[in-house]
């Protein structure tokens, strides 16, 4: 199914992809309702079977749906929040436009399209085979283009987009519009070789760039069981941080864990019934034991925290005159990464400045505050996926959007 066609069809919401699709089920974007639907969908257009994802309401970290193209990998494509992310970027004249988590280019594609005045798309991803699924696609929907559109693919990390944006020109483009979707992509979850999955039996990889140092493996068999603690309990947010670093350490004293079925045993049956998600969104629906674990070590593997709250600011200052930076995040320590750079940019007080706003120094914070100020919230609070989003796609359930505009 071409993605013009599920875009046309995602408005109704899952109802309306099962009447597009068939009898058969959707794959693992969306719920188990219509989980089969697209998975047949994705193996008619060559893709492999999406068999046994985990979406966050089972506990599995999120991830995003590759789409089909002539020449690249064939999967079945949904970008999270989709309209939300059109509808922020829709008032912007977006003449040069930054995708800092290219992925399979699902997003990237409809911005294509929907904005006619695009001239140069830059898109980021630090795996390449987001670049290989990825530009094909946006190639194709800017076949018809007069002047052509500039596409160039950095690959990279979003760490470094000064550095990035930097190689592209002199000066560096200032893109009038920047998308972050963060987490992992569907690519990377399906495939067990990369070890993302407790869902699949894999080699514990779970590298997102698979040049990077650190793997999985490594970490859990020589990092220590304090270390592991820390990451289970910051990361994970995982209240049993203690009891599983000890299994963790008892079982690769046995032999070295190498694969996600042995991690998976590892931990052991640890949270039987614990709620999914985020403030129980997901319904409060029991998560598998190995979740909070995994997320974990994803982050920490990746250092995902650290490289986010390097680029958000980068983002805000690399941004045009009154271009906007979108941010979807999928759990809560991302979103507050993204909500404190956002206030910190709009010259609002994080939660933790509160409190300055009524001392003694009240009026050097406030000038200081102002002094600070390069953009506004176009999002006071998050944006959440409608009904009919995650009703189709349960890995939509924990996203939460967030946009800002640069000051003019
Ligand atoms: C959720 S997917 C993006 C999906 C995309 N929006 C789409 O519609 O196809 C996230 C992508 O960001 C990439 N990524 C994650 N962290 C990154 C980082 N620090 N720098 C660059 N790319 C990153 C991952 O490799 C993955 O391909």
């Amino acid at each position: 199914m071409a993605l013009g066609q599920l875009r046309r069809v995602g408005s109704h919401g899952c109802r309306s992809l099962t009447a597009a699709l068939g009898s058969q089920r959707c794959v693992s974007r969306y719920g188990t309702k219509t989980r089969d639907r697209l998975s047949v969908a994705a193996r008619r257009a060559g893709a492999p079977p999406a068999s046994g994802i985990a979406t966050p309401a089972d506990g599995e970290a999120p991830g995003h749906q590759t789409g089909a193209s002539a020449g690249a990998p064939a999967y079945p494509h949904v970008p999270v929040m989709l309209r939300e992310v059109l509808d922020a970027f829709q008032p912007v004249a977006m003449h040069v436009y930054l995708d800092c988590t290219l992925g399979a280019g699902g997003h990237a594609t409809e911005m294509v399209t929907a904005h006619p005045e695009m001239r140069t798309l830059l898109g980021i991803d630090l795996d390449p085979t987001a670049h290989a699924v990825a530009e094909p696609r946006i190639r194709a929907a800017a076949a018809d283009r007069s002047p052509e559109l500039t596409l160039q693919l950095l690959r990279g990390n979003y760490r470094d987009l000064k550095r990035l944006l930097g190689t592209v020109s002199s000066p560096p483009p200032r893109p009038n519009g920047i998308l972050m979707d963060l987490g992992v992509s569907s690519m990377q979850v399906d495939t067990a070789e990369r070890g993302f999955s407790f869902m699949r039996d894999g080699p514990l990889d779970m590298r997102m760039d698979p040049t990077a140092a650190l793997s999985a493996e490594e970490l859990l068999n020589t990092w220590s069981e304090a270390e592991l603690g820390r990451i289970i309990r910051d990361y994970g947010e995982e209240k049993l941080w203690r009891v599983v670093a000890r299994r963790l350490v008892q079982a690769r004293e046995v032999e070295p864990i190498r694969t996600t079925q042995q991690l998976v045993k590892a931990v052991g049956q640890t949270q039987l019934v614990s709620k999914g998600g985020r403030g129980g969104r997901s319904g409060g629906k029991g998560i598998h034991p190995a979740t909070r674990t995994f997320q974990a070590l994803r982050i920490a593997v990746n250092d995902e925290l650290q490289k986010l709250e390097k680029a958000l600011p980068d983002a805000i200052e690399a941004l045009a005159p009154g271009g906007r930076l979108a941010v979807i995040s999928f759990h809560s320590l991302e979103d507050r990464l993204v909500k404190h750079a956002f206030l910190r940019a709009a010259g609002r007080p994080t939660p933790e400045e509160e409190s300055l706003v009524h001392g003694p120094d009240k009026f050097a914070y406030l000038d200081a505050l102002e002094q600070r100020k390069v953009a506004d919230l176009v999002t006071r609070k998050p944006l959440l996926p409608g009904e009919m989003e995650t009703e189709a796609n349960a890995r939509a359930r924990s996203a939460k959007l967030r946009v800002l505009q640069k000051l003019l």
